[in-house]
């Protein structure tokens, strides 16, 4: 039996351009400019194979709690594209009223025709990657968008009625001061999202970036820039229930990205997509499914690989995620979750209230500040 709540994750592996530090399942567009109409049909009519096949295998019968479409540039799909997919979708798996329906846009492949379209076909959450409003940010991070096409694309998206909107921004940029990382928080404020996505650069093993690297501000900076962000956050009214996620109220945090964070239940689709599921045999059996990474040969066959997660890396894989939450974690949750007795993470704690990366009460483990800012030092407790 699969655990309460379903989320579906549905990947779209293509960009206008590769970004220079970004590490994600993205590919420059076969054709510039646009998503060639039949390759979207075609790659359209694959997620529906793999999320078939995915059905089967797994004997799933659920409402989803959410639908994440992530990429790369899920706004590169045609609004009749999108509606076609998630009407069918809906035919398998039920979309209700309650379902969180999110779209990642990016500014340079958003207009409001087309966000009069997603929410037709029921998206009712976008999140933009604005990534900063300064242009000399965006060019040195080599972003295809300027600030106004940004200021376009949430315009266009609160005209075409969207009430729930996320703001991708990062920072700790190439050049930037704590002045100006606050200024890009200033200019986000005017439009008043529901949600602020915040997160500090990094630099990947196989980008751009990670060959050539750009010179980022020195650890004093980046220092201040952080101290300074979260304190503007929390003053303006974003209270950060994640390492890098914000939200103006309870009722307004990602439904998706809980879903990851708290170890439940997702369907991954589409090229590179991740998915996770777990039913009660005799024992909690939890698996990982994995698609094929590259879309001409996910084109062809989705190809899913199955992993059963291990009982002895079940405490590591749930403490990944549920450590980034600001809320932490009940140890009901824990053994609900992986099927274990919550004695097996003692040691962790013990020592994570020692060094004051974690704090124990009433049944429930909390990171502290210093446990959300070192949570790799955190995890290499378990
Ligand atoms: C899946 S990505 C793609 C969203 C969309 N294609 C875009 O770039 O606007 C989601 C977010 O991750 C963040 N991100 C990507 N690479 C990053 C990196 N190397 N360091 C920090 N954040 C990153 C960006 O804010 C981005 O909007
Ligand atoms: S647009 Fe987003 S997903 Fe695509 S390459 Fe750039 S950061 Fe990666």
């Amino acid at each position: 039996m699969i655990q309460s709540g379903l989320g579906l994750y549905i990947h779209i592996p293509w960009c206008e351009k590769k970004c220079p530090y970004c590490d994600f399942n993205a590919h420059a567009l076969p054709v510039a400019h646009q998503l060639d109409p039949v390759l979207e049909t075609r790659y359209l009519n694959q997620l529906l194979l793999d999320l078939d096949q995915d059905i089967e295998t797994f004997g799933i019968a659920a409402e989803l709690t959410s639908v994440f479409f992530g990429g790369g540039t899920p706004s590169l799909l045609s609004s009749r594209g999108l509606g076609f997919l998630l009407a069918e979708i809906n035919k398998r798996l039920p979309i209700t009223t309650t379902t969180e329906c999110t779209l990642e846009a990016n500014p340079g492949s958003s207009d409001h025709a087309k966000f009069v379209g997603y929410r037709a076909a029921g998206i009712n959450r976008l999140s933009i990657g604005v990534q900063s409003f300064s242009n000399t940010a965006l060019q040195r991070l080599g972003r295809t968008h300027t600030r106004s096409d940004a200021r376009n694309a949430i315009d266009a998206a609160r005209r075409a009625g969207f009430s729930n909107i996320n703001l991708d921004l990062m920072h700790g940029l190439p050049g930037q001061t704590p002045d100006s990382a606050i200024a890009d928080l200033d200019f986000a404020a005017q439009f008043a999202p529901e949600h602020l996505s915040w997160y500090q650069l990094t630099i990947e093993p196989n980008t751009v970036f990670y060959s050539t690297k750009p010179e980022l501000p020195v650890e004093s900076f980046l220092q201040a820039i952080t101290d300074e962000g979260l304190d503007w956050l929390q003053s303006q009214g974003f209270a950060r229930y994640e390492i890098s996620a914000f939200a103006r109220s309870d009722a307004l945090q990602s439904q998706h990205n809980l879903t990851y964070w708290r170890f439940g239940d997702y369907l991954g689709i589409g090229a590179g997509g991740h998915g996770k599921l777990s039913r009660e045999n005799t024992l909690l059996e939890i698996q990982r499914t994995q698609k094929t990474r590259v879309p001409k040969d996910y084109l062809n066959n989705p190809n899913r690989r199955v992993t059963e997660v291990p009982i002895q890396e079940r405490p590591i894989e749930f403490l990944m995620n549920a450590c980034r939450l600001v809320e932490g974690f009940a140890l009901t949750d824990f053994e609900q979750a992986t099927g274990l007795a919550s004695k097996v993470l003692e040691a962790f704690i013990a020592k994570g209230t020692q060094q004051g990366l974690v704090s124990a009460s009433s049944g429930r483990v909390t990171p502290t500040a210093a446990g959300l800012e070192f949570l790799d030092s955190l995890l290499l407790l378990a």
